[in-house]
């Protein structure tokens, strides 16, 4: 099985949506016995929380099923997941400090975005359209990334 961790600050507006976009790809492609997906925060600030509720509306949108509790990102994910991917650059680096060092499996979610390199912007503080540039943002980075693992472990 390999294990894949979605990484952001909140862990309730861009991470849970990544998580249940690529679920649901995951889903499509028949590969759901071979491959799990996580989220998690480097915040504690919503532990136990549903996603924001403009991340729910945005899936539902999209006939995307969402559903996660909050939690904060731990060390021992580093040890659990094959793949760990930072939504933004202060996310990798929190999670490389939390790791102590380099994970193989870490990246910047952005760097399988076929349309440019960066963050994944945070949509806390934005209206309704920061969400659906976040989920088309996500949508083909991880149509991208999902390439990537198949291919990466002959899927
Ligand atoms: P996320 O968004 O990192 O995409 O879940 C945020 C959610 C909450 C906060 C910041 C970003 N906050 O400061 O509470």
């Amino acid at each position: 099985m390999l294990n894949v961790l979605f990484v952001c600050l909140g862990n309730i507006c861009r991470s849970p949506l990544a998580e249940a976009v690529f679920n649901h790809k995951v889903k499509q492609a028949d590969l759901d016995g071979k491959i799990t997906a996580d989220s998690a925060g480097t915040g504690d600030y919503h532990i136990g929380c549903d996603p924001d509720e403009r991340s729910i509306n945005v899936a539902l949108k999209y006939e995307i099923p969402i559903s996660h509790k909050g939690r904060q990102f731990h060390y021992m994910d580093g040890k659990n997941f094959d793949y760990i991917l930072a939504m933004d650059e202060a996310n990798y680096r929190n999670i490389i400090h939390e790791l102590g060092d380099k994970h193989q499996g870490l990246y910047l979610m952005r760097d399988f975005d076929p349309e440019g390199k960066g963050d994944v912007p945070d949509p806390y503080w934005s209206d309704g359209d920061g969400f659906e540039q976040v989920y088309r943002i996500l949508d083909r980075s991880i149509d991208n990334f999902l390439k990537f693992i198949k291919k990466e472990h002959n899927l």
